[in-house]
């Protein structure tokens, strides 16, 4: 069974979204005919009502097509409030939570495919603490609870079903920025390769990207649809088919003069049958 899974992340909306490139991923969303649609966090900016109120309205609009996976990112969440308390966590969510449904980290299971998600964004918390302050919002974390969560989805799903999991921050070094998504990244990075995902979707850098983690687990990064693009690059989306031996990531890139994503480089690694060991191919 082959699944088209359409990824994107960082929206952003509020004063960053890009309403133009917003508009035409809308209309473009019933002709791609993904079976999924995932949107790998950050859908606001700072949080407020409005933003998430046109990022649910984003998600209804996509739901008409596909059902519609979506978890928050470090900027969906209220990190200013009780900055480094361990309880009184609810609130940093609340309004995440009033728009996108009190489960932060869903699963769901389409025809093929089982998507799990993690969380990776927890505000100002002790265990992403850096030493760069400005970064302490920022990036993110992957508790041991989380993975041990998603290695049970997996454990339960059928053997043939593609094995998705979603995170917002990135899971492997922006080629521009430089930068790891989440702070004690090899150990992030074990977990995954531990967790029985075949397929990672992440966001967060801002910069696209198709790649190996551990020779094995697929890494699809979406760029963004917002005015801050990594490097002045384009915004882009990544569409990924699912085969029983293969798994395709195309980037679709912004092209602003013409007022369109178009379809770019594709990516393809081999995926082995019934979930074993991909290698790349292309
Ligand atoms: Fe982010």
């Amino acid at each position: 069974m082959t699944v088209h899974l359409l990824h994107v992340a960082d929206l952003h909306f509020g004063a960053l979204a890009d309403i133009r490139q917003v508009e035409a991923l809308e209309r473009m969303i019933p002709d791609l005919r993904p079976d999924v649609v995932v949107v790998a966090g950050d859908l606001a900016q700072r949080a407020r009502h409005g933003e998430f109120q046109r990022a649910r309205a984003f998600a209804n609009l996509a739901a008409r097509t596909a059902p519609v996976y979506t978890l928050p990112g470090n900027h969906d969440v209220s990190w200013w409030w009780r900055p480094l308390v361990p309880f009184g966590r609810g609130v940093l969510y609340e309004k995440y939570r009033r728009y996108f449904g009190p489960d932060l980290t869903p699963t769901l299971n389409v025809p093929g495919a089982v998507i799990a998600g993690a969380l990776t964004s927890y505000g100002v918390a002790w265990g992403s603490l850096t030493p760069r302050v400005r970064d302490m919002s920022v990036i993110g974390h992957l508790p041991k609870r989380e993975i041990t969560r998603v290695r049970a989805v997996f454990s339960d799903a059928p053997a043939d079903a593609a094995k998705i999991l979603v995170m917002h921050h990135n899971v492997l070094r922006g080629e521009i920025s430089g930068r790891m998504g989440l702070a004690r990244w090899r150990q992030a990075q074990r977990r995954i390769l531990d967790s029985g995902a075949e397929v990672v979707l992440c966001g967060h850098d801002h910069q696209e990207g198709a790649d190996l983690l551990g020779d094995r687990v697929v890494v699809s990064t979406a760029g963004t649809l917002c005015e801050r693009s990594r490097g002045g690059r384009p915004a882009s989306f990544n569409f990924l088919t699912l085969e029983p031996t293969a798994v395709q990531i195309t980037v679709f890139r912004w092209e602003g003069e013409r007022g369109r994503f178009q379809a770019s480089d594709t990516f393809a690694f081999a995926r082995a049958p019934a979930g074993g060991v991909p290698a790349a191919v292309a």
